[in-house]
């Protein structure tokens, strides 16, 4: 899945709201596992979800026991290079997990993703993740200011959230689908942080209405266990999309 807009669109904000009631929702499973990667480190954010990591390795032995993980690449080294190797360790160690015992099931969130994906070059880690990661339950979501960020990654997306874009990219879009992203945008403009919802396989688009801004989920609920006897959703996908209100129609 991919969420697209402008700087200063909504899109983040979106991100964290919807996670925030994925991660109380015990339907997606005790052994479900949220990795969040915040290549912005900022405060007010992710953060409102789980304490951020900033050691690689904390991180990645977070991911097993913590039900929320946020690593902030904050290292004074930084650059697409190191940030890279990051993300490579975090998803080697979700597919190495996806297959241990509890067999758990991920959402992997990636803010600024063009930082690593450009229009010539995706990660490998990442270019697994995108082809090998639904039949392990493992399901990405990247964060980018341009909805076309790269034809190998396009190719395996399923929807796409997309908010004020640039009118070149409706224009792009409109080529590319056949459908109106023009007027969509026109759409969107006209409701602050209201986005729309594109659905790759049906080529549908639905209007949806601004979240309410995200409150910070207190410690005690950072770790959350089910309460209802667990049950693993690997190939049933929960539908993130279910905790966001469509606009009406007028
Ligand atoms: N749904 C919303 N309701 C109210 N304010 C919002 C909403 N979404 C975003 N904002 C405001 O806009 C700012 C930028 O949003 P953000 O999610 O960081 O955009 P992006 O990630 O697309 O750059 C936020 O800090 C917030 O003040
Ligand atoms: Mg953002």
């Amino acid at each position: 899945m991919l969420w697209a807009g402008t700087s200063g669109s909504g899109k983040t904000t979106a991100v964290i709201s919807t996670l925030r009631q994925a991660i109380l929702d015990p339907s997606f499973g005790e052994f479900h596992r949220f990795v969040i990667v915040d290549p912005k480190v900022q405060r007010g954010d992710y953060d409102l979800l789980s304490d951020p990591i900033t050691d690689l390795g904390k991180a990645i032995r977070s991911m097993n026991k913590n039900r929320v993980t946020l690593y902030w690449p904050d290292y004074a080294t930084f650059d697409t290079k190191t940030l890279e190797e990051d993300i490579s360790y975090i998803v080697d160690e979700m597919f190495n997990l996806s297959q241990s015992k509890d067999e758990p099931t991920f959402t992997f969130i990636l803010d600024e993703a063009s930082i690593v994906i450009s229009p010539t070059r995706v990660p490998p880690s990442l270019k697994r993740l995108s082809v090998q990661g639904r039949a392990k339950g493992i399901i990405p979501h990247f964060i980018s200011q341009r909805p076309l960020t790269n034809r190998w990654m396009d190719a395996n997306l399923s929807r796409v959230m997309l908010f004020r874009m640039l009118p070149v990219d409706a224009d792009n879009l409109t080529k590319r689908w056949g459908v109106d992203f023009v007027s969509a945008d026109e759409t969107i403009r006209a409701k602050e942080y209201s986005f729309i919802q594109f659905d790759l396989e049906s080529a549908t688009i639905r209007n949806m209405n601004p979240v309410p801004l995200p409150k910070r989920i207190p410690k005690r609920k950072q770790g959350l266990r089910s309460s209802k006897t667990s049950f693993r959703s690997k190939q049933k996908t929960v539908d993130y999309t279910c905790f966001l209100k469509k606009l009406p129609i007028h």
